[in-house]
């Protein structure tokens, strides 16, 4: 049993990350609270959760018995009264400050005091959000990065007003959870993104202005630089659509041109072209994302 100070532990959101967040937690023997807010978001909440355990089946690296024992600490409600119990909250729902404020608001109402409050923000402020409840001292971000079972990183964000108890207790977790935590200030980007996405947006401007191909600046930064994926590549899996909200965001606090989003993904971005999720971004993925992934 892993979990530090936390045993029961709700995800408001169940998309992409919100169900990665969920497999990590019902993987590390935490009883899982997921909340969408209607039943086909819920629904789709499970096939991802099902999906991704089912893949590591494949693989040979689950069994089915724990698979069923994964899922099984999980419930799934669209009831956010099922949050009463649970000693941590982790929000992972779209990037929009005004939706998580009025997330925070009703979870402030109904989880109990002492619970600690998270978000999953990748470009809002932490501090924006944590104002809006009475309890701004339990207010933190856990940042984790995509795909979530499988990446090490989770980026735990502090404000002016968080406890160091709070803070404390969800790096403990995350690593009881086999991750790694480094704890930031709140600032656009926090680490990662703030170096990873001047890059990324270099590249697409490159691409623009014909200094070489998509699939040459690909390959030289996966047999160049080592690489896993691309810059093209991993921008179609973390969705076009967050990687302009995630440059707009660090853009309106640094005024860094590094980060004044390409026109090329701005284009794809409107068009609708998002990447794995819609089966074409800056690739062609023939099928959505799941489908694709499987
Ligand atoms: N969900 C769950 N597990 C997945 C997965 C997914 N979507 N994709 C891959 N995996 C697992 C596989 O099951 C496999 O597990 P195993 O080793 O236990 O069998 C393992 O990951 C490796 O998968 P593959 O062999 O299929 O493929 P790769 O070796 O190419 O790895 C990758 C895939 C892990 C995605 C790797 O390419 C990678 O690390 N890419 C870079 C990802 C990255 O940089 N993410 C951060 C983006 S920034 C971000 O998220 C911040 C946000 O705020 C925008």
């Amino acid at each position: 049993m892993t979990g530090g100070s936390f045993s029961r532990v709700g995800v408001v959101g169940l998309g992409t990350m919100g169900a990665g967040i969920a497999e990590v937690l019902a993987r590390g023997g935490l009883a899982v609270v997921g909340i969408e807010v209607d039943q086909d978001a819920l629904e789709r909440g499970r096939g991802h959760l099902e999906k991704s355990t089912g893949r590591a089946v494949k693989r040979g690296k689950l069994t089915e018995d724990a698979q069923r024992e994964i899922l099984g600490r999980v419930t799934l409600s669209t009831d956010f009264a099922d949050l009463a119990d649970c000693d941590l909250v982790i929000e992972a729902v779209p990037e929009r400050l005004e939706l998580k404020r009025k997330v925070f608001a009703t979870l402030d109402g109904v989880c109990r005091a002492d619970a600690v409050l998270a978000t999953n923000t990748s470009s809002l402020s932490v501090t924006d959000i944590a104002v809006t409840t009475n309890r701004p001292t339990k207010i933190v971000g856990v940042h984790f990065f995509n795909p979530a079972p499988v990446m090490k990183l989770v980026e735990v964000i502090r404000t002016v007003l968080t406890e160091p108890e709070a803070v404390d207790r969800v790096a403990a977790l995350v690593k009881d959870l086999g991750k790694t935590p480094v704890t930031i200030g709140d600032r656009a980007g926090f680490v990662a993104n703030r170096l990873l996405f001047g890059y990324l947006n270099q590249a697409a401007g490159m691409l623009e202005s014909g200094h070489a191909t998509r699939d040459d600046i690909d390959t030289a930064m996966t047999a160049g630089a080592g690489l896993p994926m691309g810059p093209f590549t991993l921008m179609d899996l973390i969705g076009l659509d967050t990687c302009l909200e995630v440059l707009e965001a660090i853009h309106a606090e640094t005024r860094d041109r590094r980060h004044a989003p390409s026109p090329l993904l701005r284009e794809l971005v409107t068009a609708g072209l998002l990447g794995r999720k819609t089966g074409r971004g800056f690739y062609d993925h023939g099928t959505p994302k799941d489908e694709a992934a499987a």
